[in-house]
């Protein structure tokens, strides 16, 4: 595992879209496995401006996304649809038949998530994967508990996520309790994975995974250990209590 700790969000940021952006130019039909969330709006920005400037082609790339909320339509401003419209592919090259996001306005939900794993698997495979982290250690939403679903499912959120996710809503009520997400394994088969942290929020998290070197149900984030080909790019407050513990050495 490789860890990057940069001095910022933007900074942070930066260096993801960088690793990004030269993979797309090595690759130009590379598959993304692509997150939602706060933490990788700014690695989004930085690549629209790329693309903008003329670096980046992006019309022959496929992306897969990691979840989407059980319940919303793709107009729904709370969807991850909207979200992924919004904060990229509206702005870049994308040609949308190549994008895929789960459907969580699906009659059958048990067929729907069948079907993406089965997308996934037909691919070939996601080249690199985006990650964000959640205060409780999950990834996409693989939520602590005493099992991992290890295909995409269906999942119930738990409380902290939901309340977390609930910033984005009017009301806690109004957050959907229920997802579509890639399962741990489906994660894992990435040939490359980027894991970003920004913000203290994270920091405990980040120091669990981080620090030991063991892997829990109850720390989702900690299977990533069995992964070969990780980077974990982090800013200095996610940081913040692995560098205290003195217990990890900075890169
Ligand atoms: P955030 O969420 O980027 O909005 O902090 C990350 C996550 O919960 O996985």
């Amino acid at each position: 595992m490789k860890v990057i700790v940069k001095e910022n969000y933007d900074e942070m940021s930066k260096v993801c879209a960088q690793m990004i952006g030269s993979k797309v130019k090595e690759k130009p039909n590379i598959i993304l496995g692509l997150a939602t969330g706060s933490t990788p709006i700014g690695t989004y920005k930085e690549l629209v401006k790329m693309y903008k400037e003329g670096q980046i082609d992006f019309s022959k790339i496929t992306t897969f996304n990691l979840d989407e909320y059980v319940g919303l339509d793709k107009d729904n401003p709370n969807s991850y649809y909207y979200f992924m419209m919004e904060n990229l592919f509206k702005w870049i090259n994308i040609d949308l038949k190549n994008v895929n996001i789960p459907d969580g306005k699906a009659l059958d939900l048990s067929k729907e998530v069948e079907e993406y794993e089965n997308r996934l698997e037909k691919s070939g495979g996601v080249d690199v994967q985006i990650l964000g982290i959640g205060g409780n250690g999950h990834i996409a939403f693989n939520e602590p508990g005493e099992y991992l679903n290890t295909k995409t499912s269906v999942v119930d959120l738990t409380e902290d996520t939901i309340i977390a996710n609930s910033r984005f809503f009017n009301s806690l009520d109004e957050v959907p309790k229920k997802a579509i997400s890639m399962g741990i394994g489906s994660i894992l088969k990435s040939k490359e994975i980027i894991l970003l942290a920004s913000g203290k929020s994270k920091s405990k998290a980040l120091f669990e995974f981080l620090t030991k070197d063991r892997i829990t149900t109850y720390l989702p984030v900690s299977f990533l250990h069995l992964h070969s080909n990780l980077t974990v790019i982090c800013d200095k407050d996610a940081y913040s209590l692995v560098e205290e513990s003195c217990l990890c050495k900075k890169n």
